[in-house]
């Protein structure tokens, strides 16, 4: 592909804190919108293709943790531009040969038109296909968090639900933030002092706490 060709075929990415494009797309449970899961979060990703190696461990990963993400007011929902039937007979292949159900809607995104407002495909990548792209989306419908991978990595389910619980602290704890590697009961951080009052507004109200390491690095307790 040209540079100008290449440019020009340059996805527009969600960016976080922006509006998650509507969706009103063809599913395994049905017309799916992100209206009908007013109030929770949705964790939408993609995959390139159904009947693959990858995708299925992905598939399976997300089915045996799926009651954690409910736990979380979580709604999962994969999407590729394979159709519905596709979609039916996979799932129902790895029920039978893995034991697993998967509990989750997959959008049949034929006409490409959710993967193009999510900015799914990559022609760099692939010019058909969606690479392994996730996006947090929050119950305000706003875009929080995107990951994008590509077809020949898999995802970690671990760090999509570590990431869900650090966005859910953020929001239960206005005005903080959540340092490498946190993890649900660590300290939290604060975000740096923006003005010289401010760093010594800190320092003297962390005098005793030994999370305070200097006046632009302290932990503590949400
Ligand atoms: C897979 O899911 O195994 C896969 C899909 C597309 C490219 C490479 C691997």
């Amino acid at each position: 592909m040209s540079d100008a060709a290449a440019a020009a075929a340059k996805p527009s990415l969600p960016t976080i804190g922006s509006r998650a494009p509507s969706i009103d797309a063809a599913s395994t449970h049905g017309p799916l919108s992100l209206d009908a899961y007013e109030g929770k979060w949705v964790i939408l990703f993609s995959h390139p293709y159904d009947f693959t190696p990858v995708c299925s461990t992905e598939f399976l990963g997300f089915a045996r943790r799926a009651a954690e993400f409910e736990e979380r007011q979580a709604q999962l929902v994969g999407l590729s531009i394979d159709s519905v039937f596709s979609h039916i007979s996979w799932v129902r292949t790895l029920e039978a040969q893995h034991g697993v159900k998967i509990p989750f809607p997959v959008i049949a995104d034929l006409d490409r038109k959710v993967a193009s407002a999510y900015g799914m495909v990559h022609p760099s990548e692939n010019d058909m296909a969606p690479v392994r792209a996730l996006f947090f989306i929050d119950p305000k419908r706003i875009v929080r968090a995107c990951i994008y991978y590509p077809m020949t990595c898999g995802r970690n389910i671990d760090e999509v639900l570590r990431l869900l619980d650090a966005l859910r602290s953020v929001d239960a704890n206005a005005g903080t933030a959540c340092p490498a590697d946190w993890r649900p009961g660590d300290e939290i951080i604060l975000p740096p002092p923006k003005t010289a009052a401010e760093a010594e507004r800190r320092v003297a109200e962390n005098r005793d706490n030994p999370g305070a390491k200097d006046w632009f690095f302290v932990k503590r307790k949400p």
